[in-house]
């Protein structure tokens, strides 16, 4: 196969996504493809599709349209689509979009290579299995490029929580662990080619089981041994389930330094009432009594979190609870959602809010949210952080990194990008933290 191929990714969803595009263009890269970030030079264009809300799954369709104009320039173009929309409307893809080359979901895309060889040989494939086989380990090993500061890694995958507006157990399949070995070997060979902070991924990451023959290995014990890795400086993990927490997880958070304070801990809905509905199996008070462990852990923890509005039936009482639950927990970070009814998912049954209702929620919820993220934002003002620094600035001298509590900081500094640094917050801007360093 020519040497010489062009492959554009464009990336839509969750990390996980984003670190799946990595790995296919690590795969694509023993064919002998390299990454272009221009879509209109390559030779294959693969989109990585999101299918949680309407609009992340609509937006495939819109970006399919536009592709249209590259494959009439370029008539060899090969166009694929992976990921979630892959996985739930790949026959129906392939069925209305004739250019669409090949769909690959994202249990299988360790099968890109062979499938990209039928494809080349002028057919149409489709993959959109749940293969029995680790795809992380049919995938080469990650090429000794060098590493941006910050990387992703993935240790889980799948739900087996089916709450009832999600489409992520249908697309990402059952719950799976990484062996704790393999994770650890993946670590390590980040962190030779420059990786100082290393996010650990899954679905409901805290529900990790990687047992080996030296027992069972839950989430903290693998952030404990990932601890021990000379070089790796920062440990991150997202995302959690308020159901899966260990004591041990709470534990790390106050004893294991290289333990970032953040977490990212989604709750959808204050009501009790709308949480049974969605079959969430906590309630907002056992998820109030949980933040409280993790904060006597760790008094500076940021706390982010998952919101949806405009669940069926949800009343201007169940909203109201939830705003109660957001004054009474305070975010420093948070994601809100208006509900968007998933096709084969409980909920998609179920009576729909009023629209105009749906948005007013969303809107004075997002009002609440972004004041408690300013706030958050302001009380880091004279505080001293760690700041792993990323990219250049705009300006000369400048470097942009993140700091413990992951908020952006802007500093000016002599140092390197992947050089951790000490600094003091000297401002709080709309999005992001000034600072000088110490
Ligand atoms: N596994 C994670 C979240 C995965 S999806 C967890 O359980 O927390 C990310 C977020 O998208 C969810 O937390 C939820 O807030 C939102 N989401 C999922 N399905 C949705 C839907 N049908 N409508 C609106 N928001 C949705
Ligand atoms: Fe979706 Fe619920 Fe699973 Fe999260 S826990 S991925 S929201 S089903
Ligand atoms: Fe979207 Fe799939 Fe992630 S639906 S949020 S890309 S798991």
């Amino acid at each position: 196969m020519a040497s010489d191929k062009k492959l554009y990714i464009k990336t839509y969803g969750c990390q996980m996504n984003v670190y799946d595009s990595e790995r296919m263009a690590e795969a694509m890269g023993g064919q002998g493809y390299t990454q272009t970030d221009r879509p209109e030079e390559a030779d294959m264009i693969l989109l990585n599709t999101c299918h949680i809300r309407e609009k992340a799954a609509e937006k495939v369709y819109s970006e399919l349209g536009r592709m249209k104009v590259f494959k009439a320039e370029k008539p060899d173009l090969k166009i694929g689509v992976a990921g979630c929309v892959a996985q739930a409307e790949g026959e129906e893809i392939m069925r209305r979009q004739p250019m669409v080359d090949l769909v690959v979901g994202p249990q299988s895309y360790h099968r890109l290579p062979e499938m990209n060889a039928a494809v080349q040989a002028g057919k149409r494939a489709v993959d959109t299995d749940f293969p029995e086989e680790d795809k992380f380990e049919h995938l080469k090993a990650r090429p000794k490029a060098a590493r941006a500061p910050a990387a992703f890694l993935t240790v889980q995958e799948g739900c087996d929580k089916f709450c009832a507006f999600c489409v992520v157990p249908y697309t990402r399949g059952a719950e799976v662990s990484r062996p704790a070995e393999r994770v650890l070997r993946e670590a390590r060979d980040l962190v030779e080619r420059g990786v100082r902070e290393i996010t650990l991924l899954g679905q409901n990451v805290n529900a990790y089981h990687g047992g080996d023959e030296t027992g069972d290995w839950g989430l903290a014990r693998l952030i404990r041994e990932l601890a021990r890795v000379d070089g790796l400086e920062r440990i991150r993990y997202t995302t959690s389930h308020p159901n899966d927490m260990e004591d041990d997880l709470i534990a790390a958070h106050g004893d294991c330094e290289k333990l970032m304070p953040y977490l990212h801990l989604p709750v959808q809905s204050g009501s009790d009432r709308i949480l049974k509905r969605m079959n969430r199996s906590h309630t907002a008070e056992s998820y109030v009594r949980l933040i409280e462990r993790f904060r006597d852990a760790r008094p500076d923890l940021l706390l982010s979190g998952d919101f949806i509005v405009g669940f069926p039936e949800e009343t201007e009482e169940d909203f109201q609870a939830t705003l109660d639950l957001v004054r009474e927990v305070g975010y420093g970070q948070a994601y809100s959602f208006k509900y968007s009814a998933r096709p084969g998912t409980p909920a998609a049954e179920r009576p729909v809010v009023d629209e105009a209702e749906a948005n007013d929620r969303l809107q004075r919820l997002q009002a609440l949210l972004t004041e408690q993220q300013r706030a958050a934002q302001q009380a880091m003002v004279g505080r001293e952080v760690g700041v792993l620094l990323e990219k250049p600035g705009r300006m000369a001298g400048q470097m942009v990194g993140k700091s413990d509590h992951l908020h952006a900081v802007h500093l000016t500094t002599g140092a390197a990008v992947g050089d951790l640094v000490r600094v003091r917050i000297v401002e709080s801007m709309t999005n992001s933290l000034t600072g000088e360093v110490v």
